[in-house]
């Protein structure tokens, strides 16, 4: 068992006492830092970057030279998942990820293969253990998977999407196909998860990032299901320690309860909801991820201080609040910014923790 340098993060998944509130940002590697630019420049297309273990290694740890984080999180993506069953994703710039083959009908559910994740995404695995290895105990590593739901959104819609017209026509007309689709990803992601924890991560997050676009039945029949699913048949227990899961819907904050009730270990939350309450409603059943505003990070470092002082005080007194972003770090924000956040959650949360 690696002895773990900085095990805040992990403690306070777990709401055991800790200094100062842990803190991380999602998508802390990416387009924001200059030198992720550049190594993503020298990698190729994205997809290139996320199938070189090394580089992939290398732009994880960037935002960890930078900022005190206390988590570092595999760099890779959701959709690559999708792009192993053969649906061939690519990056249109200014657009957001596109397949080249997308899923609507029932013979297309059908004909998706069944994934050996340990050799279709055997590039992920890679990079998770090169991470590991150069992290060497300084902070843990976050693996993740996007929801059967979120994965599903891409696949029947070909890309990103507003209105969710092709999948919602599914879900309301041909819910069995539905069905078929999320079951065969749901048990892709648990394989996959579990695959990124033999490999060495010692978190995990699902990302069910468009989760708030359905009605509350439409979410606990066709998203929530399958994360339970998946919950169930993750490896819990690795290298003698706990391995959290972090469930993360946007806009799902009218659902923390029933999303206490899979038995994830954390939830995410987005600013919509108020720290205070959430605890109020599920702070005894789980930690708690988030949830500043990624748009406040172009305020000015004052007022991000102040922000990050609001939040934390929402939260309050104890362990058990996992500070983040309610969602990715925009691409415009500078990087001194940020640096201001994590400095500030650090410097302000003593005070809460005795
Ligand atoms: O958090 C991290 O630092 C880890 C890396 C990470 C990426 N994507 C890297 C990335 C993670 C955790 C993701 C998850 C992801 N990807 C989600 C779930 C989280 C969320 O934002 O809701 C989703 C929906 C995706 C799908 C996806 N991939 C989108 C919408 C985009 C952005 C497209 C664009 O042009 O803005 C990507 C590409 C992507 N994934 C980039 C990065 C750094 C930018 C690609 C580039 O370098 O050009």
């Amino acid at each position: 068992m690696t002895v773990l340098k900085n095990d805040r993060f992990l403690r306070a998944l777990a709401r055991q006492p800790v200094d100062v509130t842990p803190v991380w940002m999602m998508r802390q590697a990416g387009r924001y830092l200059p030198e992720y630019r550049a190594t993503r420049e020298q990698a190729g297309s994205f997809m290139d970057l996320c199938r070189n273990a090394e580089l992939a290694c290398e732009v994880t740890l960037q935002p960890l030279e930078r900022f005190d984080l206390d988590a570092a999180i595999l760099f890779s993506d959701i959709l690559t998942v999708p792009d192993a069953m053969g649906l061939g994703l690519y990056f249109e710039t200014g657009e957001g990820p596109k397949f080249r083959k997308t899923v609507r009908t029932e013979a297309e559910v059908q004909a998706l293969p069944e994934l050996s994740v340990e050799q279709d995404l055997d590039y992920v695995m890679r990079a998770v253990s090169t991470i590991r290895r150069e992290l060497n105990g300084r902070v843990p590593l976050i693996g993740f998977s996007g929801s059967p739901w979120t994965l599903a959104t891409y696949m029947v819609e070909g890309g990103s999407s507003r209105e969710f017209s092709h999948i919602k026509s599914m879900l309301y007309g041909q819910p069995d196909t539905l069905h078929q689709l999320l079951d065969k990803l749901a048990h892709a992601v648990t394989d996959y998860l579990n695959a990124q924890i033999r490999a060495g991560a010692q978190a995990v997050q699902i990302f069910d990032s468009w989760g708030g676009a359905l009605s509350t039945p439409a979410y606990m029949e066709f998203s929530l299901r399958y994360m339970e699913q998946i919950l169930h048949g993750l490896i819990r227990e690795h290298e003698g320690r706990q391995v959290p899961v972090i469930l993360f819907t946007k806009g799902g904050g009218q659902w923390l309860e029933a999303m206490a009730s899979t038995g994830a270990d954390a939830l995410g939350l987005d600013w919509t909801t108020e720290m205070q309450e959430a605890r109020a409603r599920v702070g005894h059943r789980v930690a708690l991820q988030g949830n500043f505003d990624p748009s406040a990070l172009f305020a000015t470092p004052a007022g991000i201080r102040a922000e990050a002082g609001r939040i934390l005080d929402s939260f309050g007194m104890g362990s058990g609040h996992v500070f983040n972003l309610g969602h990715g770090i925009n691409q415009h924000v500078p990087p001194e910014h940020a640096k201001a956040l994590i400095d500030a959650v650090h410097e302000l949360s003593a005070r809460y923790h005795d």
